[in-house]
């Protein structure tokens, strides 16, 4: 309510944001979690909570009134429709040269995304986080968020017969004849539902082509695990359809937080006013940038340091597809999780997922999500004449990602005598280098915060989302958030309390 003062307060709720509100909960606290996004918790009039991948309605994206999906064409043709304007589950936000996609709702990118939850290789971890002490984080906050959010590897002797997984499996013969190594790619995905969809003893949910709009079934999101969790000590309330619109300090100690209240048309409904004693920004890279940009700009907080909006990447995300021989079907089911990756980081600086194209028609083509060591980073500011935050991203900055990715590609179509798919990004367009899924960086730690996030200049104000790592986690970044949001609320709990 209007004018409550609450001990802790957190904005979003993503990974950093339920890490950040269960251990704070577990440790005594209460919290209040606000989300811009709805509690997806209702069953729309179709029964579903979630609206299909192939058939996106009101509920796909968010306050949008034609879909915009990642892979825009199919055989040369547009794919997107019209939709009616709505507080949608996914956000394609555009910023000059990038679409950015991210999750809105509660349980943020846990909602949307294809669960792939991995660990960086411990040699590549110096780079990701060059403040952060590897062992600690190898040998306690890795292992804890990966329990925490249940991850699960596919069972190797079913990934060999599934028909779901022969996309992954021709993946495999063409990684490995070219000599890449392949390798499995955990994911929160329940593995042991996975199977039941395919014996046809459960709902369908990845075998039924759900992802970017929601997993009705068998995925393990934020909302089941640390969500889940945190409600269950009875200390954590959350308001959906709620965004933060501003925090400064208030005059009696504390922070002044401003909230408006959203109708699914996305209209404030009302404005609310909050004081808390303490806030975590887990608003996402994006939305925790865009906030910190925007109160220091605007004189809220105007001593938040000049690393502030600096040091945003994309973790180098690029896609493309290879046409295969029709002696490779590919299969016309095909599993929505990834569970596949070649690794070529070391030697090409890209790490490429076998990902599915999951439209239920045989398609002979092999699609792939790759991570690439894209060198650029771009930085949020203030543009006062417009009153928006601008992202100075430009989309030639994606070339090192292509040339990264076709160190994998180019010889793997040399070797298969194959082409690049031109019909999935556009017309005679082979790169989908228009977007990231992997949004980091904004606050990067021990630069814009002190070394577990804390904004030094403002007491009881902390970032503990995607923001704070500085652009690139060599593979899908969900686990390294979690980790680190784990290690720095450790350290908050145990010292600010
Ligand atoms: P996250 O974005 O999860 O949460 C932030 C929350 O804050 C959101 O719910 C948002 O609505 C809310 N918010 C923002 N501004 C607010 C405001 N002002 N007031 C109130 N609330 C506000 N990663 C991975 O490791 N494996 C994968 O397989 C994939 N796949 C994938 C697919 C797709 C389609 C997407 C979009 C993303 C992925 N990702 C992924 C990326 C992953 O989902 C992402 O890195 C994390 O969700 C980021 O976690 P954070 O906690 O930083 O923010």
């Amino acid at each position: 309510a209007s004018g409550a003062r609450v001990p802790a307060l957190v904005i979003g709720t993503g990974y950093g944001g339920s890490v950040a509100a269960l251990r704070l909960a577990q440790a005594g606290v209460d919290v209040h979690m606000i989300e811009m996004g709805m509690a997806w918790d209702t069953p729309g009039p179709d029964g579903k909570i979630f609206c299909s991948t192939l058939e996106p309605d009101h509920r796909s994206y968010w306050l949008r009134t034609r879909t915009k999906a990642p892979l825009n064409y199919f055989l040369g043709f547009p794919i997107d429709r019209n939709i009616s304007r709505y507080t949608g589950i996914l956000d394609a936000e555009d910023f000059s040269g990038i679409t950015v996609y991210q999750g809105r709702g509660v349980g943020g990118g846990s909602l949307v995304n294809g669960g792939m939850a991995v660990t960086p290789k411990r040699e590549n971890f110096a780079a990701v986080l060059p403040s952060v002490n590897a062992d600690e984080m190898y040998n306690v906050y890795y292992p804890r968020a990966n329990a925490g959010l249940g991850v699960g590897t596919i069972d190797p002797a079913w990934f060999d017969s599934t028909p779901c997984y022969q996309y992954s499996r021709v993946g495999r013969k063409h990684a490995q004849r070219s000599g890449f190594p392949f390798v499995f790619v955990p994911d929160v995905y329940d593995w042991d539902y996975m199977k039941q969809e395919a014996a046809g003893t459960a709902p369908k949910s990845a075998l039924a082509g759900e992802i970017l709009y929601g997993n009705n079934h068998g995925k393990k999101s934020l909302q089941k695990t640390y969500i889940a969790q945190a409600r269950a000590t009875g200390k954590v309330t959350i308001s959906p359809l709620h965004k933060v619109t501003s925090v400064a300090p208030a005059a009696g100690g504390g922070y002044t937080v401003v909230i408006d209240q959203l109708n699914t048309n996305g209209d404030t409904a009302a404005t609310k006013t909050v004081i808390a004693d303490r806030v975590f920004f887990a608003a996402g890279s994006v939305g925790t940038s865009k906030l910190l940009v925007k109160l220091k700009a605007t004189g809220a907080l105007p001593h938040l340091n000049d690393e502030v909006g600096k040091g945003w990447g994309d973790n180098g995300n690029v896609m493309c597809g290879r046409a295969n021989h029709l002696w490779d079907p590919t299969g016309k089911l095909q599993s929505t999780i990834p569970c596949s990756g070649i690794d070529n980081w070391a030697a090409g600086g890209a790490f490429a997922e076998v990902a599915p194209l999951p439209t239920g028609i045989e398609t002979y083509a092999s699609f792939y999500l790759s991570i690439t060591k894209n060198p650029h980073r771009a930085q949020f500011s203030w543009n006062a004449a417009t009153g928006q935050v601008d992202l100075n991203w430009q989309t030639a900055w994606k070339q090192p990602s292509i040339d990264m990715a076709k160190s994998i590609f180019d010889k793997i179509n040399a070797k298969e005598g194959t082409i690049y798919r031109t019909d999935l990004f556009g017309v005679y367009k082979i790169w989908g280098d228009h977007l990231t899924y992997h949004p980091l960086g904004g606050a990067v730690l021990n630069k814009a915060t002190d070394n577990y996030g804390r904004l030094t200049a403002y007491p009881g104000l902390y970032v503990i989302d995607g923001s704070l790592i500085p652009g690139n986690t060599s593979v899908n970044p969900f686990v390294t958030i979690t980790a680190l949001a784990e290690r720095n609320i450790e350290k908050i709990i145990a010292t600010d309390l």
